[in-house]
């Protein structure tokens, strides 16, 4: 085996490379901020003031990233998450600017509401027979209205992340009768219960009043039911599937893969916080840890890769050339 480990063969035999085009950067705008905001818990990302969407944006092109997920940040929350659909939102707005900044960058945006509902939860909340709890039917509405105003305003992918049943059926229907027929849906299909979203709740100010996710989203040790939420969001058209966090659940991007359509995994805050917290101690390397899990989530099958660490990699490939 050692012949073929001789360092004039490793480029020529290296199957996994990451290229920036497989890279989604995760963006936070604000609509109380003035100015950006470091995220403490989450080095080098900022929450961004919508005066700064178009030049993020152009930052993030210019340096070679095709794709951003956008995240908003309210002004005014409310059980209803009003914010959420209002054609004046801060993601609307954010849109808006990005697409007229940089037309071909590909705008995908999170269609979800728990930034946006007093609870914190990611939809309508209302008594079930175990107490009060995230209602199924009643929040595909809201999911609908969200997604809507997103492609009204511009959006490319709507990337719903409430893991309700029938969201994408739902919001396909909507779009559709809309003649929004060419805005493609992106599902958060897999997405689990993890403790790794901590510092995202920070960061978007997202965390709920009671209870926690775990009626809607999934248990971290079932597998055929993380594989049948992908499979149903496939039979539903999603044109995009995901799996979420990625680093610790890589079997199941390499299973949920084999279905057909595009996976996208979300290296989501906590991976990223942890990679950030051991370098920051010294105890390994920041950037070629992070080039080995991301390298090791597209090597298991990711088509795209979602990550906070996307303006860093494009630095990193351009300085290895
Ligand atoms: C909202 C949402 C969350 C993340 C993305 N969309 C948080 C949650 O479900 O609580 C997490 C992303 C991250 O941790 O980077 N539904
Ligand atoms: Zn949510």
């Amino acid at each position: 085996m050692r012949r073929l480990r001789a360092r004039v063969l490793q480029p020529l035999l290296s199957e996994t490379a990451i290229s920036k085009s497989d890279l989604v950067a995760p963006i936070f705008m604000d609509q109380t901020a003035q100015k950006r905001k470091a995220i403490a818990s989450m080095p080098g990302q900022f929450r961004y003031p919508l005066a700064e969407a178009g030049a993020v944006a152009r930052d993030l092109w210019d340096a070679g990233i095709r794709a951003l997920l956008l995240f908003g940040i309210p002004r005014e929350k409310d059980a209803h998450a009003s914010g959420a659909f209002d054609p004046d939102g801060i993601v609307q707005k954010a849109v808006r600017a990005i697409k007229k900044e940089v037309p071909m960058m590909a705008v995908i945006t999170d269609v979800c509401a728990c930034e946006y509902t007093d609870h914190g939860h990611c939809g309508i909340v209302g008594q079930t027979r175990y107490g009060p709890d995230l209602l199924n039917d009643p929040s595909l509405d809201l999911m609908d209205k969200i997604a809507l105003s997103h492609a009204e305003s511009g959006a490319d992918i709507v990337a719903p992340s409430c893991m309700l049943d029938g969201v994408v059926q739902s919001v396909r229907a909507a779009l559709d009768r809309e003649g929004y027929t060419d805005v493609a849906i992106m599902s958060y299909s897999t997405k689990f219960a993890s403790a790794l979203y901590g510092p995202f709740r920070d960061a978007a100010d997202s965390g709920f009043q009671f209870g926690d996710r775990s009626t809607y989203q999934l248990p971290p040790g079932n597998s055929r039911e993380a594989v049948l939420e992908s499979m149903l969001d496939f039979d539903e058209e999603a044109d995009i599937l995901m799996i979420k966090p990625a680093g610790f659940y890589l079997d199941l991007l390499a299973e949920i893969r084999t279905l057909g359509v595009p996976v996208a995994a979300y290296q989501v805050s906590g991976e990223y916080a942890m990679i950030h917290a051991a370098a920051a101690n010294g105890w390994l390397s920041l950037r070629d840890v992070a080039m080995e899990a991301l390298t090791c989530i597209k090597r298991a099958g990711a088509d795209l890769i979602i990550t906070y660490f996307a303006r860093d990699v494009a630095r990193w490939l351009d300085e290895e050339q």
